[in-house]
């Protein structure tokens, strides 16, 4: 636990240095950071472990809630929000499902999908087409079902909350955490710090260790790991 710890932080420190290294070597930054990481719509409902549902801006640190692994349904703790914007707006993509079920995602953001060949595969919210299956929990039980509606909108406010599993279930429609990743499964591994850091936290007792209640607007160690990915996994990242 410990020598994760310092690990973590010791990661941590390489994203500052390599985020000062990058901001004086160019000056061209605030272009990307419009493309941010947004998210999910204010509207969203996100089921807790005990059943309830609580609005997406609502999220604390430390909720149960639950989502899907492996075609398993189970339970994962929200450790913060990546971003959150009470007022600002952006434009969101609202897929719908034949089972009645609706989720709104920026362009950018990861939902899986069953592709062809009967896998998992993560997509950006704007390639997903009519008749791709999304994974939707539905009387309890997990369920494949078909997109037959997307409409592009524009809503106030947005939210970004990251759980342990990377994953949650918004509406009952299983997404990743992530937006702007070219792989789900690279993004998650980034954010191994801040697993440790709030498994650490919470060890400590510490509550709320991200500062869930007060921050508003994308966490500066999120702005500062789009500056590293940005600067040596370009393949990885389109930001
Ligand atoms: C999708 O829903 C919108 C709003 O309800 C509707 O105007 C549109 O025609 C629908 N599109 C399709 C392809 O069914
Ligand atoms: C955050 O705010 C909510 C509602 O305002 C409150 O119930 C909760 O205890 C607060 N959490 C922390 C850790 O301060």
């Amino acid at each position: 636990m410990y020598s994760k710890m310092n690990i973590s932080y010791i990661i941590l420190i390489g994203f500052v240095i390599l985020l000062y290294i990058d901001s004086s070597a160019s000056d061209h930054d605030d272009d990307h950071h419009d493309g941010g990481s947004k998210c999910f719509s204010g509207d969203s409902l996100i089921q807790l472990s005990n059943g309830e549902y609580k609005e997406i801006g609502n999220l604390q640190s430390g909720d149960e809630i639950i989502t899907i692994d492996q075609s398993k349904i189970i339970s994962t703790e929200m450790i913060m929000m990546l971003d959150k914007q009470i007022s600002k707006q952006a434009l969101f993509y609202t897929l719908r499902t034949d089972s009645g079920n609706e989720i709104s995602l920026t362009e950018y953001h990861l939902i899986p999908i069953i592709n062809s060949n009967g896998n998992e595969q993560y997509l950006f919210a704007k390639q997903i087409k009519i008749g791709d299956y999304l994974f939707v929990l539905f009387n309890g039980k997990l369920k494949y079902s078909p997109v037959i509606n997307i409409t592009i909108e524009m809503k106030k406010g947005y939210y970004a909350p990251l759980t342990m599993k990377g994953t949650l279930l918004v509406n009952n429609i299983l997404a990743s955490c992530f937006a702007n990743a070219y792989n789900h499964h690279s993004a998650q591994y980034y954010m191994a710090p801040f697993r440790y850091y709030y498994k650490f936290a919470r060890f400590t007792s510490l509550y709320d260790p991200f500062n869930v209640n007060k921050t508003e607007g994308l966490y500066w160690t999120i702005n500062i790991m789009l500056h590293f990915g940005r600067y040596f996994r370009s393949d990885t990242l389109c930001l």
